[in-house]
């Protein structure tokens, strides 16, 4: 469509993806139709154009793609070896990091996001999954256990546990990472043999099906992998209340996290919930202060703050309050604002208009509770969805900006006067999914590590993530761990094996 082809440096692989005139579903390997017909637009968050048509999947379509994954489980993915499996993952990892440049460029023009943020990190971090779990397939055993059974003294048993894979997995996924999150979730789904389902998100649905195409090219059997976008409370709802699928893994909004929850009552459904956060970032008067005030600033507006991790209470030690904020307001006036695509841009549009209205609202509540706007405050002019990078200081922990999560380049920058101060501080909102603490007392850095509920904590560095370090939340950011060998854990089931040897 219009908007993408008036971009001249587009990736030619890319410009003939974007050519389809509808994008298909992908059930047991074929590219389909929804079954209703319908179909849905993504759209250009730089301009607010639709870029593409997309198959809109609904309770029907969830259901092929179940029944097309549990046969696919059931058929040749687990005869496939793990050697096998492995060698399926180290394709896959080789073809994205093959297509990095189209996908960076694809998930810019769908997301929103700096070509630069989409090349420096969510690809190497996809190619990085598949290579880390695919490494797994091969390493992933039981153990015999020395078993003594106190109601049969003497007795011989030989007992050991195997771990096999939960079954057919259903992936939601949110639009701030769109492959990274798709990436996180099957590599190591795939690594424990699982088939999966996954559902990206209405905003973002491109990747998803591009990395589909990939997958089939890799050698990924029929089925494994069936993707299928449409929306939350249609084909998200009728995936996560499914009665065939075994395990949902979710990253979104704490509230979808509780419906997902309720959905999966009904036949009792393994859970990974990654949910939101409104995490703090601590900085001490004696940090190395120019680290910290990068780490401020990617802290919140990396990806336009729309992370789960961002650092959107900024708490400094009151000794250097003025001068580390002023530094961050000056700083965020003079983010070069623009298209995603374009290499010159700092900071991209929003995902979409609600999430442009919803940040906005933000901010006007910011306003009227009386906190004070440093920087930004307001949309930023042009069609797309633009919100200036927003610095808010004078904030009461107990205001809606402090308290609730934004995800948008809203920051609330707070003084503080003592460690226990700040711990009580930084604790008390329902979320707990990072910290960041800035400190060159060492004694310092480990007692507030000690005392942070959070599932991440970044002394002196923020927003660093990598395939074998676990993630996930304390409290209401969620539960279970993605990534690393817990991952390995999460997306199997372990059986445990007794042989009577008496
Ligand atoms: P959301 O939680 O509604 O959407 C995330 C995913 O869940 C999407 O794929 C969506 O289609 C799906 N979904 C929505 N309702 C569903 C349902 N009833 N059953 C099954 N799946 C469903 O997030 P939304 O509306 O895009 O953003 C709202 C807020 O959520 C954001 O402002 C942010 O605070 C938070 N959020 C947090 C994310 C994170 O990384 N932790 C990612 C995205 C949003
Ligand atoms: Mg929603």
């Amino acid at each position: 469509m219009a908007t993408t082809t008036a971009l001249p440096e587009i990736h030619p692989d890319l410009r003939s993806f974007l050519s389809k005139k509808s994008h298909q579903l992908l059930i047991g390997g074929q590219r389909v139709d929804a079954a209703s017909g319908k179909t849905f637009k993504t759209f250009n968050p730089a301009d607010g154009e639709a870029i593409a048509e997309v198959a809109e999947a609904d309770k029907a379509d969830v259901d092929a793609a179940v029944k097309a994954a549990r046969k696919a489980l059931e058929g040749p993915w687990s005869k496939m070896s793990p050697v096998e499996r492995e060698k399926v993952l180290h394709r896959i990892a080789d073809l994205v990091e093959k297509h990095a440049d189209e996908l960076a460029q694809l998930e810019s023009l769908d997301n929103g996001k700096t070509i630069r943020e989409a090349k420096n990190g969510d690809l190497p971090l996809c190619v990085a999954l598949f290579r880390y779990f695919g490494g797994w397939p091969t390493k992933i055993h039981g153990d015999t256990t020395p078993v003594s059974v106190p109601y049969y003294p003497g007795a011989k048993f030989l007992h050991y546990t195997v771990r096999e894979p939960v079954g057919v997995v259903g992936v939601i996924v949110p639009w701030n990472f769109p492959l990274l999150m798709a990436a996180e979730r099957l590599a190591p789904a795939l690594a424990c043999g699982n088939t999966v389902v996954i559902k990206p998100a209405e905003q973002t649905p491109l990747s998803a099906l591009r990395l589909g195409e990939l997958l089939l090219e890799a050698g990924l059997p029929e089925g494994v992998v069936n993707v299928v976008p449409g929306f939350g409370p249609t084909a998200g709802a009728a995936l996560a209340s499914h009665p065939d699928v075994d395990k949902i893994t979710f990253t979104g909004s704490t509230e979808v996290g509780r419906e997902i929850v309720k959905a999966s009552a009904g036949n009792l459904k393994k859970l990974s919930l990654e949910l939101g956060g409104k995490s703090p970032n601590i900085v001490f008067a004696d940090a190395d202060l120019e680290a910290a005030a990068k780490g401020m600033f990617m802290g919140i507006f990396y990806n336009q703050g729309q992370t789960c991790s961002a650092g959107s209470r900024v708490f400094v030690e009151r000794s250097k309050f003025d001068e580390l904020v002023g530094a961050l307001a000056e700083r965020a006036k003079t983010i070069r604002q623009g298209p995603g695509l374009d290499p010159k841009t700092q900071m991209g549009p929003l995902v979409s208009a609600e999430q442009k209205k919803r940040v906005l609202s933000y901010v006007e509540s910011g306003k009227k509770e009386g906190a004070k706007i440093l920087a930004g405050g307001d949309e930023a002019p042009g069609k797309g969805y633009f919100v200036k990078p927003t610095v808010f200081s004078e904030v009461k922990d107990s205001m809606k900006i402090a308290q609730e999560e934004i995800f948008g380049p809203v920051v609330c920058v707070m003084p503080f006067d003592s460690p226990e101060e700040v711990v009580t501080r930084a604790n008390a909102t329902p979320y707990g999914l990072v910290a960041g603490v800035w400190t060159k007392d060492i004694k310092k850095a480990h007692r507030l590590t000690q005392s942070i509920k959070a599932g991440v904590i970044w002394v002196n560095c923020y927003q660093f993530v990598d395939a074998a370090a676990p993630w996930g939340g304390f409290k209401q950011s969620g539960y279970g761990r993605e990534k690393s060998e817990l991952a390995i854990e999460a997306y199997t089931q372990v059986k445990s094996v007794w042989i009577d040897l008496n």
